[in-house]
């Protein structure tokens, strides 16, 4: 238990709304994890896979319902609905606490209420910050223990100072004698991930499933961070960060944005194709920055797993990833095969005979279309990862030398081009972008922006967060340390249709020429939208076919780049007159250099 007399009231005023059976702190002892565990299999909401084949890991299959991150459902409940912006829904505070406190009432009845206090980022690091969950899931508290340092450590440490409350219950109580279902959750109407920044809290309801439900990654890593970032003068960024070294032994930090399913857990665990280089995983998802006493921005992950996807995850793509989630592992809405281990598709073998698809019905090739949901995922400790960096719980973070921005574009945008200075870095991060095939999402076919890949988990007006950035840029103590800003693109297609640059372990190409230009060694050209490589610079030695390839791989025609102008002059309207100055003359100057090169 505790001494923290806020933290203490909160638990017993929330206990009393929710009228839990039981109130359970966690201490975060792998005897703690057992007995939940070993719970959960009895109620059947969990299967243990073979011990042989998997060691200590769990498998579970969700709700059909209950299978992704709400978005529609999530809010931003700041006190004026202009602080939240055109990228986010809103309630009033008060409106949206009232309808939640309806909501919570009784809602934990027949059920525990565990209690788990977690540190984002090391224990005691100057960057870190204290959260403490309350739900009503044991199989969130199962996942908080990989995901976050959680339990009486973390109280140890918060003593009696403020921690960010996150409230959080799955909105199916009990009534004496009923029986609970594997995966109890709210219908989606009566969802709400609610966040309110003005008082740092977080109160979520009805889903049991990753970002929705594991509060301390998205909803407090992010949404809460980017706002106490803001007003604290850091950085809260939905950005891997790794860690390269070259032949010479000379190690870089980068960190990297790109959209969702981008590839940021691939781009994390490179395995190089090219003799001399190493890449080391600090993390996957989210990075945390402070300026250093040396005027360098200094990263952590605050997180202490992966919560990865599953699907297209295998030896061939991604062999860390898939050897970091070998043993003391959970299996959300996988496959599970005959023999008590787990499937999905793009893991690199055959769906087994007999194996049970994420709907819990036997794989039959005719009449089920996937046996794992594409939103599947593995949760597994950082710590096993075969590449994790030496500093990956280094308290003072690592010092970053370059941030990647990039998304998916088939067309217009180069593999990789370097931004004229950090303005216009930031204007590159605020058009991040990529492209929606109508086909399969049914939406309008085109660039969606995902501006620094935030869009879904800034927690206050996009045009202000750009300010923000701008504004870490115009006050850093030595302005010459500061990361330079890259845009990349592993997506560009040829005529053909076809992937023009292979990716994956090729991608180190990239981050090769990227290194070597921070040294100052690597040849550029300037084009009107930044320092491309010249056609020679991209190490591609060994590559097969690649002749006459690079040329359209770097290529920048100024005249689609105007057409991506006025897409540009399109995003930049919605943030009216938040957008900052420096952003609209960012684009004014990007168009005048365009011009310009059309008309020679
Ligand atoms: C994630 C996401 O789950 O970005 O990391 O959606
Ligand atoms: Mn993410």
């Amino acid at each position: 238990m505790t001494t923290n007399s806020k933290l203490k009231t909160w638990v017993e005023d929330w206990a009393k709304i929710c009228q839990p059976d039981k109130i359970h702190w966690c201490d975060g002892s792998e005897e703690e994890n057992q007995r939940l565990l070993n719970l959960m299999v009895g109620t059947g909401m969990a299967i243990k896979l073979d011990e042989k084949k998997r060691p200590n890991s769990y498998y579970f299959q969700s709700d059909p319902s209950d299978v992704a991150r709400v978005e529609n459902r999530t809010f931003i409940c700041s006190a004026k609905q202009e602080d939240a912006g055109p990228t986010n829904n809103w309630m009033a505070p008060a409106e949206m606490k009232k309808i939640l406190t309806g909501m919570f009432t009784g809602s934990m009845r027949g059920r525990t209420m565990y209690v788990i206090p977690f540190s984002m980022g090391p224990l005691g690091s100057k960057i870190a910050h204290i959260g403490v969950q309350i739900t009503d899931s044991p199989y969130v508290v199962a996942n908080m223990r990989i995901m976050t340092r959680m339990g009486k450590a973390v109280l140890d440490i918060l003593g009696d100072d403020d921690f960010v409350p996150c409230l959080h219950s799955v909105g199916a109580p009990l009534e004496p004698g009923q029986k609970d279902v594997k995966w109890p959750c709210a219908p989606i109407e009566k969802k709400y991930i609610s966040h309110f920044p003005d008082t740092n809290e977080i109160w979520s309801y009805g889903s049991g499933y990753g970002g929705n439900a594991l509060l301390g990654k998205k909803c407090f890593a992010l949404r809460i961070a980017s706002v106490m970032a803001k007003r604290q003068g850091w950085l809260a960024e939905h950005m891997l960060i790794l860690g390269i070294t070259n032949p010479k032994g000379v190690k870089k930090y980068f960190a990297a944005a790109f959209p969702s399913a981008c590839g940021k857990t691939n781009l994390a665990m490179l395995i190089p194709s090219i003799p001399g280089w190493k890449i080391e995983t600090v993390g996957d998802d989210i990075a945390w920055m402070k300026f250093g006493d040396d005027g360098r921005l200094y990263a952590i992950n605050p997180e202490a797993g992966f919560f990865g996807v599953a699907p297209f995850t295998s030896m061939e793509t991604n062999p860390n990833a898939m050897l970091s989630c070998r043993a003391n592992s959970i299996f959300t809405n996988t496959a599970l095969t005959p023999d008590g281990d787990i499937w999905w598709e793009g893991i690199g073998t055959p769906v087994p005979d007999g194996s049970i698809t994420w709907t819990n019905e036997v794989w039959d090739p005719v009449n089920c279309k996937v046996a794992a949901h594409p939103n599947a995922r593995f949760t597994a400790p950082a710590k096993q990862c075969p590449v994790i960096d030496e500093n990956w719980e280094n308290p003072k973070g690592v010092p970053i030398s370059a941030f990647l921005f990039g998304g998916r574009r088939p067309g217009t945008v180069p593999l990789v081009y370097q931004s004229f200075d950090w303005n216009h870095g930031v204007f590159l991060g605020s058009i991040v972008g990529s492209e929606v095939t109508a086909a399969a999402i049914g939406l309008k076919a085109g660039v969606r922006r995902d501006p620094f890949a935030m869009l879904p988990f800034c927690g206050y007006h996009m045009g202000d967060y750009f300010g923000h950035w701008i504004t870490v840029g115009r006050t850093a103590a030595v302005p010459e340390n500061l990361p330079k800003i890259f845009n990349v693109n592993w997506f560009r297609k040829g005529p053909d249709n076809k992937f023009l640059w292979p990716g994956y372990g090729d991608n180190i190409r990239v981050l090769k020429w990227i290194f070597e230009r921070l040294e100052g060694s690597a040849d550029v050209v300037e084009t009107p939208i930044g320092w491309v490589p010249g056609t020679k610079a991209v190490d591609v030695s060994g590559l097969p076919d690649m002749d006459g390839k690079m040329e359209k791989i770097l290529e920048v025609d100024p005249r689609e780049w105007l057409i991506e102008c006025e897409l540009i002059s399109e995003h930049q309207h919605m943030f009216g007159d938040r957008l900052p100055s420096e952003m609209k003359n960012e684009y004014e100057k990007l168009k005048a250099r365009l011009l310009k090169a059309v008309l020679k």
